[in-house]
């Protein structure tokens, strides 16, 4: 380097520029073969406009509003997202929270929060095993583990993020992921991060399941059986004694995702596994997010000893992401107190949710296979006029979200309701006889096929 500028210092003012005109002549003739060589890369390959799947999504939203239809998503409330939100300045009965137990919005939890804030700042800034860990988040795991009857706990800080990094980090080549038809994408993505080989199995189907492990089990080194507590999609709840079962008959690692029982099954709120009194530790993997009965942002793992100190000394969505904010973290704390010192919020749940299902029925309205949960679909069976039913509920000052292809088959667009512990019975009964009158009307337009 000193050595060329040295050279170029002794040369004359023309070699100089002799030397800078050959050199600006090889950049362009560079650039022009470079040119001609991508020359036929398509835009799709490098501009997201072109994006197929994007413009996909654009010809989706074209279509529905030349149908009329209003983009159902992305809402804003204006307040708390309880039994009743604040959309556009008017107020509505609202169905489309997981404040299943009605503690988001709560004082003592919000003020839990805001005392964390003030203690602990707005953010941990860094992962707890490099940085350190506040106090909070050990009696968090403890709370989590203590109501399940888990060992230990291990607190992500997206529910999303718990099943991609557990199951993605706990299984590999070699493996075998068998999940239900209908589990969350959370544990689908999971299972493509790991690169084990993945069976879905009909839903709720042991019997299935079982043939499956029969043939498949002595192929693989571990196998993961994935299944939920409450199925998001129906509100139906998988015969858990049976699974472990299977589990136990065949050596694999049992998981159930509690994103919608955990604070909404059993007697005190503590899950499926209180639903069917089995034992906590017959399960490996208990996951389940903050996020919902639990009035924060999060997930978590609970499990044996072992499993919990290996995630979180490994796990990468653990180790190299930051910890649970402190306000997220109380948060949570707070509800599970709350849910402990008043188990009245759950028997309440219970009964407007059986309130509900029995008032559609009723009316002959297809609630699926819901039972005992806080999740009822109401099944319309066409996209468009399920978007079409919701927006005439808005009118009648009801929010409730559709479900439409390609979420699910377009013979099972529903609209999905979720119970709050803080509905009133007045609310689920004009509720009820709304959507009973509105789908009848469309049907009375022939728009609706509809079968009971
Ligand atoms: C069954 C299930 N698992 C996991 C998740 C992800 O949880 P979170 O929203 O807290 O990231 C959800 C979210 O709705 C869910 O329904």
């Amino acid at each position: 380097m000193s050595n060329q500028a040295q050279d170029l210092s002794t040369l004359s003012p023309e070699e100089k520029r002799a030397l800078l005109k050959e050199l600006m002549q090889k950049k362009a003739s560079q650039t022009q073969t470079v040119a001609a060589q991508t020359d036929d890369i398509p835009p799709e390959h490098y501009d997201f406009f072109h994006y197929p799947q994007y413009r996909n999504l654009e010809q989706l939203i074209a279509g529905m509003q030349a149908n009329g239809v209003v983009d159902p998503y992305f809402k804003i409330h204006e307040g708390i997202n309880g039994d009743r939100t604040k959309i556009e300045g008017q107020e509505f009965i609202n169905y489309s929270s997981y404040n299943y137990l009605g503690l988001s919005g709560d004082f003592d939890v919000s003020r839990a929060a805001k005392e964390a804030i003030d203690r602990y700042g707005t953010s941990v800034s860094a992962s707890r095993l490099a940085s350190g860990e506040r106090p909070l988040h050990r009696q968090l795991e403890q709370a989590i583990a203590s109501l399940i009857g888990a060992e230990d706990a291990i607190i992500y800080t997206a529910g999303h993020a718990t099943n991609e990094s557990t199951i993605g980090h706990l299984f590999s080549k070699g493996d075998l992921i068998l999940h239900d038809a209908l589990i969350h994408n959370s544990v689908i993505q999971g299972c493509i991060m790991s690169g084990a080989t993945q069976i879905s199995f009909p839903h709720n189907d042991w019997q299935s399941l079982d043939k499956i492990l029969f043939e498949q089990r002595r192929r693989y080194k571990r196998v993961l059986i994935a299944i939920e507590g409450v199925y998001s999609m129906d509100g139906d709840i998988p015969d858990l004694p049976k699974f472990i079962e299977i589990k136990k008959r065949h050596k694999t690692f049992l998981m159930v995702d509690e994103a919608h029982s955990i604070g909404v099954l059993g007697e005190h709120g503590c899950g499926i596994g209180e639903y069917h009194n089995i034992n906590p530790t017959d399960v490996d993997l208990w996951m389940g997010t903050v996020s919902k009965s639990f009035a924060s942002c999060g997930g978590y793992i609970a499990g044996c000893q072992a499993v919990i100190k290996y995630l979180k000394y490994t796990s990468p969505g653990f180790i190299y992401s930051a910890g649970m904010s402190p306000a997220n973290t109380a948060a949570a704390l707070a509800s599970i107190q709350k849910l402990k010192a008043e188990p009245q919020r759950v028997k309440c749940l219970h009964e407007r949710a059986k309130l509900f299902l029995e008032l559609a029925s009723d009316r002959k309205l297809d609630t699926g296979m819901s039972k005992d949960s806080a999740v009822i679909p109401i099944i319309v069976g066409n996209s468009v006029h399920c978007i079409q039913l919701s927006q005439a509920l808005f009118h009648h000052k009801i929010n409730v979200q559709p479900m439409i292809y390609p979420a699910v088959e377009d013979k099972a667009a529903r609209l999905r309701f979720f119970i709050s512990s803080t509905h009133t019975p007045e609310q689920i009964n004009f509720t009820i006889n709304t959507v009973a009158d509105e789908l009848a009307k469309l049907r009375q337009l022939n728009l609706v096929g509809y079968t009971t």
